[in-house]
């Protein structure tokens, strides 16, 4: 972070000092305004809830230009990374920095492989869950338990517990989810296969089961590790601060990561592909395309509390470079299974170019998210529904744990503790129950 030989003057109407604020420049996007002087200088605090004009921390890991509509991990260009790299380059990418040569590629892929099962207690932890939990609940409370089975890396100060702690996420995730998956529809557990990818491995031990060989299909396989490297990080978002918030108390990587995956369950955030594929499957069955009018009045009649679910993004003004990337994934999985007229595709299509079209939407700058075509892939997969935030939290483990990690190497890091505007009583004495 540079000092700007800009600064800020903060003055105020009823004659109190003027204040100098320093200004800070980043390599790309808005200057910050440093105010952490703020409260000793003038007594005052700042108020932003959602953090509409607050930098909580400096990050080297992700850019958004939300207006051009770009996505940068490290640098690299999202359709880039998308096109070129596997999830796994994508990962080592976000954890060090640097895209790993041929012999870093390998021998990261051969850790996280050799990494990839669980301790075989959990699967009678999981057992404690009803047989119709939520996926993220039982995700929540797994993640978290994995801080039980993984004692000698949770010491979030030591840099090795660290790494090891971040390979041990990237590489159980999929495992765990597969897991929740196979507990729910009462299906034997399959082990991880280490001759197999990541993406291609997550689909075996989803899909496959002991009594047959699984073969992965490519498209597929290419698919699902596309749907991870989108999802693999997105800066400072709630699950993401989350994470660094729960983590600034010192508290653990998988308690922390816990933390992450509760908060991405919200259908504002990672619950959004789940809240857009039930959106879709309604429109049809309520009359399909030939309703999509309709539906689009309800949208925007504030009163009914409906929203276009995939739409409109806190930071992308433009249209999420994800979206388009998913787009062409769909376009890919559905002619592969042989599901081109699938009917939720065609009125996701028909949806986003009326709403493209739609002054509402065009004056409040909304354009389909990554979420609005990732539940049509998944479902034409065979991922159910309700485990579409569940794959987001595995893909999005590695931003968490780098975010993390990098937060705990900032010099400049202390515990998250926000200040408050009180509006509440000022104080008053207790009454004896009787005078109440
Ligand atoms: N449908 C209809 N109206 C919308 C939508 C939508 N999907 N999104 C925003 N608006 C309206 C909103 O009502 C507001 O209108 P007005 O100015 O008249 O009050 C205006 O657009 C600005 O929206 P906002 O809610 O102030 O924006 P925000 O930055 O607080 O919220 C958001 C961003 C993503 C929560 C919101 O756009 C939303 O709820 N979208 C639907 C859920 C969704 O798809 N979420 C996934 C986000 S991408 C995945 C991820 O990173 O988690």
């Amino acid at each position: 972070m540079k000092l700007s030989d800009n600064k800020a003057t903060l003055s105020f109407s009823n004659g109190k000092a003027a204040v100098e604020l320093p200004v800070y420049e980043g390599t790309m996007g808005p200057d910050v305004i440093d105010i952490r002087k703020l409260y000793g200088q003038t007594g005052m605090f700042t108020y932003d809830p959602g953090f509409l004009s607050t930098a909580s921390c400096q990050s080297a890991i992700t850019y958004i230009d939300g207006d051009k509509g770009e996505l940068l991990y490290r640098g690299y260009p999202i359709e880039q990374l998308a096109t070129n790299c596997d999830y796994l380059e994508t990962c080592y990418l976000l954890l060090y920095g640097e895209l790993p040569n041929a012999t870093q590629k390998a021998e990261f892929d051969e850790r996280v492989t050799r990494h990839t099962m669980v301790n075989e207690q959990m699967q009678f932890f999981l057992r404690g869950f009803r047989r119709d939990a939520h996926p993220m609940a039982i995700l929540t409370g797994l993640v978290g338990g994995l801080s039980a089975f993984y004692h000698d890396s949770t010491d979030i100060n030591n840099p090795e517990h660290r790494e090891i702690a971040a390979i041990r996420l990237i590489a159980k995730m999929p495992t765990l989810v597969a897991m929740a998956y196979k507990y729910g529809i009462g299906a034997p557990y399959m082990y991880p296969q280490n001759n197999l990818s990541y993406a291609g491995n997550f689909l075996r031990m989803m899909f496959g089961n002991p009594c047959e060989e699984y073969k992965v299909n490519p498209v597929l396989e290419r698919a699902m590790d596309r749907i991870f490297i989108l999802h693999a990080d997105h800066e400072q978002n709630a699950s993401t601060s989350t994470v660094r918030l729960c983590g600034s108390s010192g508290t653990n990587p998988f308690a922390a990561i816990a933390a992450g995956v509760a908060c991405l369950w919200g259908p504002a955030h990672g619950g959004a592909n789940e809240a857009c594929l039930n959106m879709l499957e309604d429109i049809q069955r309520n009359g399909g395309v030939a309703k999509v009018g309709e539906f689009m009045e309800k949208v925007k009649d504030k009163s009914s509390g409906v929203k276009l679910m995939g739409f409109g993004h806190r930071v992308y003004k433009n249209y999420d470079p994800r979206a388009k990337l998913m787009q062409e994934t769909c376009n890919e999985v559905l002619a592969e299974l042989g599901l081109e007229k699938d009917p939720l595709f065609a009125l996701a299509k028909q949806l986003e170019k009326i709403a493209l079209e739609d002054d509402y939407f065009v004056q409040r700058k909304l354009y389909p998210n990554v979420d609005f075509y990732s539940g049509i892939v998944q479902r034409a997969i065979g991922i159910p529904v309700n485990l579409f935030t569940g794959i987001f939290a595995l893909a999005r483990t590695v931003g968490w744990i780098a975010q993390l990690n990098e937060m705990i190497s900032d010099p400049e890091y202390k515990i998250g503790r926000p200040r408050q505007l009180f509006t509440g009583h000022a104080p008053r004495q207790v009454q004896p129950i009787g005078q109440r």
